[in-house]
């Protein structure tokens, strides 16, 4: 053991040295030259497999640094960190409180507190949670307990000619299509509805899709609004989709994998107003609350929902009947085996307390105003979506005026470039017709200058790709 902790401690120290490039891209074919990938009948020597774990680091882009804006979650969390370290060491198992008893009160801990965040859980009402393994699973379950609502004979008796309808913005995210996929549902029938020039779900969009499917006979079961869309992290509105919902006595599910932690914050918590209306709710702690994946929970205010959907079996040899039987999480979940993932997150959360987060969200709101500002300010750089959250969609415009489908070209060569130079790491995306290049604050670290940096970069990387062309 002592020599993999050596071998653990010089990469780690490695790693975290802060003159590394953001992300090292390389195609798989040339990787394949670089690395032997093979697996064979004799055993490999630790050297072997130290080169091959160093190899892993040096070509894995770091979403640690400041300059990584690609993705929903940047920078480093220690006690996070310590977490996931000691949770590989234990190997716990959360599917009973004997295999798991600390990690089990942990994981009952934040459940109270998320839920106390959302509203579901105050002085007169108790809401409930499992931890699962990220947003799409969260989402996964919520429409799962959408579906048990309507039509509960469906967990033993399989699916019936009924056909059920769910609806969702047209800037949900994907994994709602997962879920209608796995649960029979058919992405057929997973109704996109339009959404306004802020990127928000209409209601009044939804409230005619949700008639125009009673009209042709089919069961509405399902509406899921996004708190913070992936590409320009919008908050679609909570009061006048309950009102939908309630008409039509339909499930109403929030998806918070990004924007959840707004509720931390006093100042930008009103984005979710009217969030404690849901049935049920996602939250990923592996994004904004940058705990290392994988870190997520679905919430609900109906207690025993969860049991009642996806419990079942496991009675014989796992669950049994003792003094600690209602601390067995197991029967809410869909996995057998499940990680101790609430060790990080109960470990960071208590270094960082509500206000760490609450003053992280406020901090990276300040910083995000001021880089729209400079956008708006700059002749080259134009903003094409709204900006709510930690999201700015932007495009960089040449003085000679292109068509879009050359904007789009530009502005993909712009984020490849820069990554290609070592430089930042953004990406690109579409919104309503248009792409530009996506930048996500969600580092504690960053600063504005970090984005002033990376403003001027796009600037002059676009300027000579344009020049060039
Ligand atoms: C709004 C939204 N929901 C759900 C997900 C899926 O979350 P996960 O990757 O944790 O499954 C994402 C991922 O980016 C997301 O942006």
């Amino acid at each position: 053991m002592q020599q993999y902790l050596n071998i653990f401690q010089q990469l780690a120290t490695q790693y975290f040295r802060q003159d590394r490039a953001v992300s090292e891209p390389i195609s798989a074919k040339d990787l394949k030259k670089i690395i032997d990938f093979s697996l064979g009948f004799e055993g490999a020597d630790v050297e072997a497999l130290k080169q091959a774990a160093s190899q892993y680091l040096t070509y894995q882009p770091d979403s640690a640094q400041v300059d990584f804006f690609k993705l929903l979650y940047s920078g480093r969390n220690d006690p996070a960190l310590l977490g996931d370290w000691v949770t590989s060491l234990s190997n716990a198992n959360m599917h009973t409180y004997q295999m798991s008893p600390v990690a089990t009160l942990m994981e009952q801990e934040l459940i109270h507190q998320w839920n106390r965040l959302i509203g579901f859980t105050n002085d007169s009402k108790t809401g409930d949670g499992i931890m699962v393994s990220g947003g799409s699973q969260a989402n996964l379950i919520g429409m799962m307990m959408a579906r048990h609502r309507a039509c509960p004979e469906l967990k033993t008796a399989g699916m019936s000619a009924q056909k059920l309808v769910a609806f969702v913005s047209d800037q949900a995210h994907y994994s709602g299509q997962k879920a209608a996929n796995l649960l029979g549902i058919g992405t057929d029938n997973l109704i996109a509805v339009a959404s306004d020039s802020e990127g928000r779900l209409c209601p009044d969009a939804l409230l005619e899709a949700v008639e125009h499917s009673i009209a042709q006979g089919h069961k509405p079961f399902y509406i899921g609004l996004t708190a913070g869309t992936t590409v320009v992290g919008a908050f679609d509105p909570v009061p006048k989709c309950r009102a939908i919902a309630d008409k039509y006595n339909i499930w109403l599910h929030i998806d918070g994998a990004w924007g959840a932690p707004v509720l931390f914050s006093k100042t930008h918590r009103h984005l979710l107003k009217g969030c404690e209306l849901a049935d049920s709710f996602a939250w990923d702690a592996h994004k904004l609350m940058n705990v290392p994946l994988t870190a997520a929970v679905v919430l609900t205010r109906h207690q025993g929902m969860l049991e009642q959907t996806c419990g079942g079996g496991g009675g014989d040899y796992l669950f049994h009947s003792d003094e600690n039987a209602a601390y067995n999480l197991g029967q809410k979940s869909i996995q057998c085996g499940r990680r101790a993932d609430a060790l990080k997150v109960w470990l960071s959360w208590k270094a960082m307390g509500n206000k760490g987060f609450s003053d992280k969200i406020d901090r990276l709101q300040d910083i995000k105003q001021g880089c729209v500002n400079t956008i708006n300010a700059s002749s080259q750089l134009h903003m094409i979506g709204p900006s709510p959250y930690l999201n700015v969609l932007f495009q960089y415009r040449p003085e000679v005026s292109l068509n879009e489908v050359e904007l789009r070209a530009l502005n993909i060569s712009i984020c490849k470039t820069m990554q290609a130079q070592g430089g930042a790491f953004v990406d690109y995306a579409k919104y309503q017709g248009q792409t530009g290049i996506r930048l996500i604050l969600a580092n504690s670290d960053t600063q504005t200058n970090d984005i002033e940096r990376l403003l001027e970069h796009c600037i002059k990387t676009g300027d000579s790709l344009a020049k060039a062309s």
